[in-house]
């Protein structure tokens, strides 16, 4: 690897504080100027003589003056150095001018144009390709900024000070670290509201969309209310500014952005109507609508000393706002899909070469580093800390928190020291969940004793913390497993209990029970682990049947098809009938929730099953897989026969639209009801409902379904038609064709899509809707003949020099490359070292592709 690392070890605190900091931004698309006054002083932390280090990339240094004397200094490829000797003792001035391009920044990082609209986004190291700056966390400033341009809306961070034509002038009070910075500057038009915070704060919300988009904006608006008022009741959380911006762009890297009072969201996650969005997409909107807005207190009042701290700002984060979603729409289902998506992104990157500790302590590119790991798994060691301390001691712990940290650029070392504070718990070996990657394998032993007191139950517990790169050896870690335990009548004999496993083997005994209990281990997923708990196929059904903890419940039937899945991989054997009656009993069962019976009825994916059969020593074959879980499908179709048709009609949802969980739980089962009817009626329903649906839920299911069947063309092509204008919409009917593409056909479906007009590489939403959903295809990702291999890689490489985090991030479709066997194995080798050897690769690329190369 040609660019060096940067290591945790080597932190040190920046010589100079900045006070205060005057921005003047002359916008041109091709020349942008921009003039930076930076009020400096030495910073005591930090003695001694020290040169000033200010950093900048692509950037025309036009001048530089300290005290209003010019300065000769000449900046290299990352940065500006002053020598000490040209600063002044005392407080100082230091004033720089340069310019930019923002048109012809496909990086999508620091100034940028879309749509004709300019934009930012700063962080993690974007600031530097704005002006010359200590581009770092920890250096926190006052931003006052001005925007001269010819354009109708000029926003940046903080409250409005004053406007007038082609010019406007922010003042944000709070200081800030630069990754926090954003101006916007565009034909806007606001979907405004208000809101009183409980301290009688009057706040100004605006949702700054592209003229025709105003009708898109409701649902973000509520959401956003609902955030504000949740932050209030549950943690006490008030807004701190006079109004509160939001900005849709077209072309954004990742999901949404949280600068200071003004957020900027990729379209896709702000945006939505019924006709135009899915249920999905409505509770995904809801919750980065409210990841958004919880950052302004976990991100930014408090925010991290540097870029190893993440975690710090995104797995809290990323906590609350799971919380908040199950407030909203019930934590059992949330549960569930969280833990889905935690198993499909983080426990596959636990599990392969590109595994990291929660806190790395090393990078080369800090984009690298936005992974469900520091994301979601920084999550769930807050949801087990939560576990661990009580809600009372959460509670406390947060408030200890706010109190000491805000206004500083905090450490994973001072959020443990809150709770220890708060709690009196000791967490030194808790600590290991942040410095130590991979995930942890428990193994539960089930011993009865009848004769022993009254009947004698122990669960002997034993955790396995397999090697990740560079961390061969690691110690036990402190491991909450929730138990229930019923009776052979299925009522509850031992509720919900924790059990902390803190050493390599534990027994846990309970006596008197009478007769031998049926133990439902890891309830909640209280721990993110992999469960390793052998019992049989009628336990595993007996749990779907009766289990009170409705996420073990479901996880009894994922479990029971994941074996199954799995024997018919390896055997060939039929589908197993307790799974089939199980599932089948459950998704009937009118006391349930229609969106936990929906769930009930999804099959495991084959990506997952690939990760369980190499997990238990097998090579997986993707073809194989994909045959058996058709067969799977097939097999419960015919098993529940007709009466889907008949759960589809008793789902019926009239009235008026609503993206609410009831309306889009009962959407979701009739919806996979229809999937498994369009397996045994040629596609008669799915077609009646295509042509009937009044919302774009119902209407891509319909498509998809008929789809999975070969019967696509004509509701593609009349999907087409209807919305060729609308990128968000059209972006979905690209996805469709390539995750449900027969798998030999996936490469030449590609290349169709790929040669149309409306391909637009630079559209990183365009771009993902295809190649994100290359490797989503996982038979056609993984044919034999490795044509999806090579043509993700050529694209990868094209899109390497114009957007090299898109470029990087999506290169993950490869990480799991050593499961297969050896002829996949050579051919994901070979396009991965092709990729590292390709000249002028970025630094993202080629950090990822070495460490997949391992
Ligand atoms: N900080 C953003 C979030 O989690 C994600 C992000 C990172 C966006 C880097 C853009 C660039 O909400
Ligand atoms: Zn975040």
């Amino acid at each position: 690897m040609a660019d060096t690392a940067v290591y945790l070890k080597d932190y040190q605190p920046f010589p100079y504080c900045v006070d205060q900091v005057e921005l003047t931004f002359r916008l041109q698309p091709e020349a942008t100027r921009v003039m930076a006054r930076l009020h400096l002083h030495a910073n005591p932390a930090r003695p001694g003589v020290n040169d000033l280090r200010l950093d900048g990339e692509e950037l025309r240094l036009l001048s530089v003056t300290i005290g209003g004397r010019a300065i000769a200094a000449t900046p290299d490829a990352r940065g500006l150095t002053i020598a000490a000797a040209d600063l002044p003792e005392g407080p100082f001035v230091l004033e720089t001018e340069v310019e930019i391009a923002p048109a012809r920044n496909t990086a999508l990082e620091g100034l940028y144009m879309s749509n004709g609209m300019y934009c930012t986004q700063c962080e993690a190291e974007g600031f530097r390709k704005i002006t010359y700056y200590p581009d770092r966390p920890d250096v926190m400033a006052r931003f006052r900024v001005r925007i001269e341009g010819d354009l109708p809306v000029l926003l940046s961070n903080g409250n409005p000070l004053g406007a007038g034509p082609g010019w406007a002038e922010w003042d944000d009070p709070w200081p800030k670290p630069a990754y926090l910075f954003a101006l916007v500057a565009g034909h806007l038009i606001a979907h405004s509201d208000q809101i009183t915070t409980r301290s009688g704060r009057q706040v100004a919300l605006n949702i700054w969309v592209r003229p025709g988009d105003e009708d898109r904006c409701a649902w973000g608006m509520e959401s956003l209310k609902r955030s504000m008022r949740w932050d209030e009741e549950v943690y006490g959380r008030e807004y701190d500014l006079d109004v509160f911006n939001i900005v849709a762009v077209d072309d954004f890297n990742m999901g949404a952005m949280e600068n200071k009072g003004l957020n900027i969201f990729n379209s896709k996650c702000v945006l939505a109507t019924p006709e135009t969005m899915t249920d999905d997409e409505f509770a995904r909107i809801e919750s980065i609508v409210a990841h958004e807005y919880f950052h302004n207190w976990t991100g930014n009042r408090i925010t991290c000393r540097d870029w190893f701290q993440l975690c710090l700002k995104e797995g809290l984060t990323v906590f609350r706002d799971q919380q908040f979603s199950g407030d909203l729409r019930g934590h059992a289902v949330k549960r569930i899909e969280d833990v889905l998506a935690l198993r499909a992104r983080q426990f596959r990157e636990d599990q392969g070469p590109l595994a990291h500790p929660v806190r790395p302590d090393s990078f080369v590119e800090i984009n690298n580093f936005y992974t469900a790991t520091v994301y979601e798994k920084g999550a769930e060691i807050i949801g087990m800390l939560k576990r661990l301390v009580g809600e009372d001691g959460y509670r406390r712990a947060l408030d200890l928190y706010f109190d000491r940290h805000d206004g500083q650029a905090a450490t994973i070392e001072d959020w443990l020291a809150v709770f220890q504070d708060a709690t009196g718990r000791d967490l030194t070996q808790f600590s290991r969940w942040y410095f130590e990657a991979g995930t942890p394998r428990v193994q539960v032993a089930e011993d009865w004793q009848p004769d022993l007191a009254g009947g004698t139950f122990t669960l002997t517990l034993r955790q396995d913390n397999p090697p990740t790169p560079g961390q061969p050896d690691k110690g036990a870690k402190v491991i909450p497993v929730a138990v229930g335990l019923l009776n052979p009548n299925g009522d509850e004999v031992l509720g919900t209990t924790i059990l902390e496993l803190t050493e390599a083997e534990q027994s846990f005994r309970f006596e008197g029970l009478g007769a031998r209990p049926v133990a439902s281990v890891l309830r909640g997923f209280s721990a993110p682990v992999v469960l390793d708990h052998p019992v049989s196929p009628e336990t595993r059904a007996f749990l779907l049947a009766h289990d009170t903890d409705p996420f073990n419940r479901w996880e009894a039937g994922r479990s029971l098809a994941k074996e199954v899945l799995a024997e018919m991989v390896v055997t060939g054997a039929a589908v197993s009938r307790p799974w089939l009656d199980g599932v089948a009993r459950l998704a009937t069962d009118d006391t349930l929730d229609p969106a936990f019976r929906a769930l009930a009825l999804r099959l495991p994916s084959e990506d997952d099953l690939a990760a369980t059969l190499a997990a238990a020593g097998h090579v997986p074959d993707p073809a194989a897989i994909h045959a058996a879980r058709r067969r799977m499908g097939d097999a419960l179709a015919a098993a529940l026969g007709a009466e889907l048709a008949a759960l589809r009609a008793a789902m019926t949802v009239s009235g008026p639209f609503s993206a609410e969980a009831g309306p889009a739980g009962r959407r979701a089962l009739a919806n996979a009801c229809l999937a498994l009817q369009t397996r045994l009626d040629g596609g008669e329903a799915a077609r009646a409902a295509f042509a009937a649906a009044t919302n774009m839920t119902d209407r891509l299911a319909a498509l998809v379904a008929l789809i999975d069947i070969g019967a696509g063309a004509e509701a593609l092509a009349a999907f087409e038609a209807e919305w060729k204008a609308d990128r968000l919409v059209m972006d979905k009917w690209f996805m469709v064709q390539v995750v449900h593409a027969p798998p030999a056909e996936l490469a030449a479906t590609v290349e169709q899509l790929t040669a149309r007009a409306d391909f637009n590489m630079d559209n990183p939403n365009r771009f993902r809707a295809v190649f994100g959903a290359v490797s989503a295809n996982h038979a056609g990702f993984h044919h034999a003949d490795g044509a999806a291999y090579r043509l993700l890689a050529d694209w990868l490489l094209r899109l390497d020099g114009r957007n090299p985090q898109t470029a990087a991030r999506m290169s993950t479709a490869f990480e799991t490359w050593r499961r297969y066997d050896a002829g996949r194995q050579a051919l994901i080798r070979a396009e991965l070292s092709r990729m590292a050897a390709t000249p002028g690769l970025s630094r993202d690329l080629s950090e990822m592709t070495a460490r997949m190369l391992g």
